[in-house]
């Protein structure tokens, strides 16, 4: 079957890794890569696929309602996989307006470019909303986050973010708008931002420059492989309820302060260096304020209803992301120029947090 589909924030993280998968696998599928190119958006994270007549890249703000009709006039898709997003935590925090422009206003101006040229035949259409488990708000230490799961953000990232889920939502009821919505745990892997917990870790320990661990360390993560997190969204594009959503995650909890340790092991080992030297540059530093104890995904229903599953093991999944970043230094080097560096003095800096 041909279909057109927009896949917003493409040039990010996860979404290179959906239009990927898309594009190498649908070659009749027309797909439209829409992405403002934030600090956080990068071509060079698809540059494998940029030349194939399936794929096609439009730079465009979700903020731009003019820009955004023009585009869905031209290409008139059947599908939305809705990715692009202001994405991490601590910038929330900085600048929460940020988060509602986008989070809240773009995803709104994106359901009316759809409702508006899907003119209510709604026959083979989907708007596909992709979302976080942090909406849940934090557990305790047991139990874990279901699809029914009450929402209770605690940031100005995942209040955004429940606000445009419950937007989502609310055009599914109001107007018929087929959607679905997935809530996925952390991720990891390849072209992963050096802002996030991961991917900074790796960047520091190959400068040598210190590990800030927020508090006590003791905040636990659910983390899955980002091809994991693509495979499911396509299972789920293909063969997702329509108004139904999905909890993905890896069953995978660890402890922040665990995980550092295992990084620094496998960094150790691929660097060559004497056990022990990585874990010698963690700093605990003051804790990041609102900061949730712990998140954990029930995956039962998508494992059940769509069989879907993780197919790489923690250490395998760490492993591959090291490689990959030892591999693409100047992909790192690229992307830690310039603004990162301001971000990086402004949050872990003399200004920034104080060590405790
Ligand atoms: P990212 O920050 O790496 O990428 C976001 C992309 O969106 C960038 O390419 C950026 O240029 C683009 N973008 C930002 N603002 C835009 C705008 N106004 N108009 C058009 N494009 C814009 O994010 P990510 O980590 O890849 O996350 C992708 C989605 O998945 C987000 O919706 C996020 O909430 C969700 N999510 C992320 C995680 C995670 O662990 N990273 C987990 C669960 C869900
Ligand atoms: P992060 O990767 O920002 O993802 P999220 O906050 O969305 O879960 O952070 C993961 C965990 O790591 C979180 O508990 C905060 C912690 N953290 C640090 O301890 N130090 C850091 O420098 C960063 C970025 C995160």
């Amino acid at each position: 079957m041909n279909r057109t589909i927009i896949i917003t924030g493409g040039a990010g993280f996860i979404g290179s890794h959906v239009v990927r998968l898309f594009v190498n696998k649908y070659p009749d599928y027309k797909i439209i890569n829409l992405d403002a190119l934030t600090y956080a958006g990068n071509l060079e994270n698809i540059k494998d696929i940029e030349g194939k007549s399936n794929y096609h890249f439009s730079k465009t703000d979700i903020l731009d309602t003019a820009a955004l009709e023009r585009l869905f006039a031209e290409h008139k898709p059947d599908g939305v996989i809705h990715l692009a997003a202001e994405s991490h935590v601590d910038r929330s925090i900085l600048s929460p307006l940020d988060f509602v422009y986008t989070n809240v206003i773009g995803t709104v101006n994106l359901l009316n470019a759809a409702k508006k040229i899907w003119n209510n035949d709604f026959t083979g259409k989907l708007f596909y909303h992709v979302s976080t488990d942090e909406v849940y708000g934090a557990l305790g230490d047991t139990g874990f986050f279901t699809e029914e799961t009450k929402y209770d953000p605690h940031s100005p990232y995942s209040a955004s973010k429940a606000s445009s889920d419950h937007f989502v939502r609310a055009y599914h009821d109001t107007y018929g708008l087929p959607i679905v919505i997935s809530n996925c745990s952390n991720n990891y892997g390849p072209n992963h931002f050096p802002e996030k917990l991961i991917p900074l870790f790796i960047n520091n320990i190959i400068q040598k420059k210190p590990l800030p661990v927020y508090g006590d360390g003791l905040y636990t993560r659910d983390w899955l492989f980002v091809k994991d997190h693509a495979a499911a969204i396509n299972l789920i594009f293909h063969n997702g309820k329509n108004g139904d959503t999905y909890n993905i995650g890896g069953f995978n909890e660890w402890k922040n302060i665990d995980l550092v340790k295992l990084l620094c092991k496998l960094m150790d080992e691929k660097l060559g260096n004497a056990t022990g030297t990585s874990e010698q540059l963690i700093t605990y530093i003051k804790d990041r304020p609102g900061h949730d104890r712990r998140y954990a995904i029930d995956a039962t229903k998508i494992n059940k209803e769509l069989g879907w599953t993780p197919s790489v093991t923690f250490e395998e999944g760490l492993s591959l992301t090291i490689d990959w970043y030892l591999q693409n230094e100047e992909w790192l080097k690229n992307v830690t120029s310039g603004a990162y560096k301001n971000y990086y003095e402004r949050m872990y800096g003399e200004e920034g947090r104080e060590k405790v």
